[in-house]
Parts: C-alpha cells; sequence; structure tokens
C-alpha cells in the first residue's frame, strides 16, 4: 500500500533529505585515494549526528554501519571495511538520514582520481539514468515508465541494469510500497499520486546484470567482476513534476 504525504510530511522529509544532500556533497569533498572504505563511513556518522539526525542504516536488520561504500564491482551494500581507495576507483556511498520521524535517502558514485574512459562512462551514464527516469514524471505516470526509461538509457549505451535491487517508496519507513525496479514495460504499474514520496536509484553495470552477495550477507558484487554504479535521490511526485529532495 502506497503511503502518500501531506504537505506537512512533506516538509518533514525535507529536513532529512537536505542532511542526505549535503552529507553527498561532504563526501565527495573528502574522499580520496588512500581512505579506506571505513574512513569514508566514518565521514557520514560525524556528518549525520552532528545535524541531530540518525545514520537510518546502521544497525538496519544488522547492518553494521552508517553508510554503504561499495567500489568498482560492489553494485550496492558494500560493508566499510579495511580496503583502501586507489586513485582509478569509483566508489558509491549510499546513505540514509531519519530526523523527525522520517527518513531520506541517497547515492551517488564518485570517481577517484583519474578513472577509465570505462568507468568515467558508467558514472556518468548512470546519472543520466536518473534524470531519465524522472523525464515526463508527474501525477498520473504509470509506476513502470520510470524503469523503463532508466533500461533504455543503460541499454543504449551498452551497459546493463541490475535486476535484484530497486527503488522505493520511503518514509517513516525507510523502505516503504512501491517497489520502483529500473527496468519495465512503458505503461504498466499503478499511475503515481501527487504526493507519492520515492526513492528512485539506478544501479548500472559495465557487463552482465547478475549478481552474487558476499559471505558477509550484504556485499552485492557483480557476478563477471566488471564495474558497477549507482546514483540515487529522494522525489516527490507534484501534480506537474518531481521535486527532487537530495539535490
Ligand atoms: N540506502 C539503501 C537503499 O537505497 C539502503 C541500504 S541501508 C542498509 O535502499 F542498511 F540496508 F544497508
Ligand atoms: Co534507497
Amino acid at each position: 500500500m502506497i503511503r502518500v504525504k501531506t504537505e506537512e510530511e512533506i516538509s518533514l522529509l525535507k529536513e532529512s533529505c537536505a542532511i542526505v544532500r549535503d552529507c553527498l556533497a561532504f563526501v565527495g569533498e573528502h574522499i580520496r585515494a588512500g581512505m579506506t572504505t571505513k574512513e569514508v563511513d566514518t565521514l557520514v556518522y560525524e556528518f549525520i549526528t552532528g545535524r541531530d539526525a540518525v545514520p537510518s542504516c546502521l544497525g538496519y536488520y544488522g547492518y553494521p554501519a552508517s553508510a554503504c561504500v561499495s567500489v568498482n564491482e560492489v553494485v550496492v551494500h558494500g560493508i566499510p571495511g579495511d580496503r583502501v581507495l586507489e586513485e582509478g576507483d569509483i566508489v558509491s556511498v549510499d546513505l540514509c538520514a531519519y530526523k523527525n520521524g522520517f527518513h531520506g535517502d541517497g547515492a551517488r558514485t564518485f570517481c577517484i582520481g583519474k578513472v577509465s574512459p570505462e568507468r568515467e562512462k558508467l558514472v556518468r551514464v548512470t546519472e543520466e539514468c536518473f534524470f531519465q527516469g524522472i523525464e515526463g514524471l508527474k501525477a498520473g505516470t504509470p509506476l513502470y515508465d520510470i524503469g523503463y526509461r532508466v533500461q533504455q538509457h543503460a541499454e543504449a549505451n551498452g551497459f546493463s541494469v541490475i535486476r535484484s535491487y530497486t527503488g522505493h517508496g520511503i518514509g517513516r519507513e525507510m523502505h516503504e510500497d512501491p517497489s520502483v525496479p529500473n527496468y519495465g514495460r512503458r505503461g504498466t504499474g499503478v499511475r503515481l499520486e501527487a504526493g507519492t514520496v520515492i526513492c528512485i536509484e539506478p544501479m548500472i553495470a559495465a557487463g552482465g546484470y547478475r549478481v552474487r552477495v558476499l559471505g558477509d550477507g550484504w556485499t552485492a558484487v557483480t557476478a563477471d567482476g566488471k564495474s558497477a554504479a549507482h546514483y540515487e535521490n529522494t522525489v516527490v511526485i507534484r501534480e506537474d513534476g518531481v521535486e527532487i529532495l537530495t539535490l
């Protein structure tokens, strides 16, 4: 069941989302070669708690960190640890902040120093996939139009769309209905109502879309070991378009 938000709820969501937005920018300013993924997580923890918010990921189904830090072949849910970031890596940082009863959620993929042309293109196209996904999106749009557009753009660029993870609704819970796949058939799915708040998060792979989860139960890597990228924003559906809350 999709829980459509009131304007009052949306103004609270905006505060959580502003923290996510600012935290992602802060990480972007500080992330660099030589840092461990754990150090990236510490930046996130300090930033979010410093804004009197709670990192929603910490303890979520036992998740042991404040952010997901996913390097190269890691698609999503990379657990921060001892891995040292190197020049040429692409690193997705995904984080959620909880404040006043509402969650905000966003992710960016950062390039560490100079990266290969293929990785650079993958990061760019993944970000473009998000913007393709929201193109023309407004009240009344069928849900799977989003995924249709994301998939068209990814595949037109020779990349593939991860199937086993999706975007989602958000609000008082970090994951609410609906599930927002990054693939789909145009003109299908529920028609989105104004006031619906969703996270649109293309996860795009340079090779095949198959993933495997490591023994830690979280870390999702591409089955073929090729790179993947991730880009996410929380958006509100409006009568005449969308409002992006984490940008
Ligand atoms: N931010 C992630 C999402 O987009 C959620 C991961 S938090 C974790 O859904 F705890 F599950 F890792
Ligand atoms: Co999300």
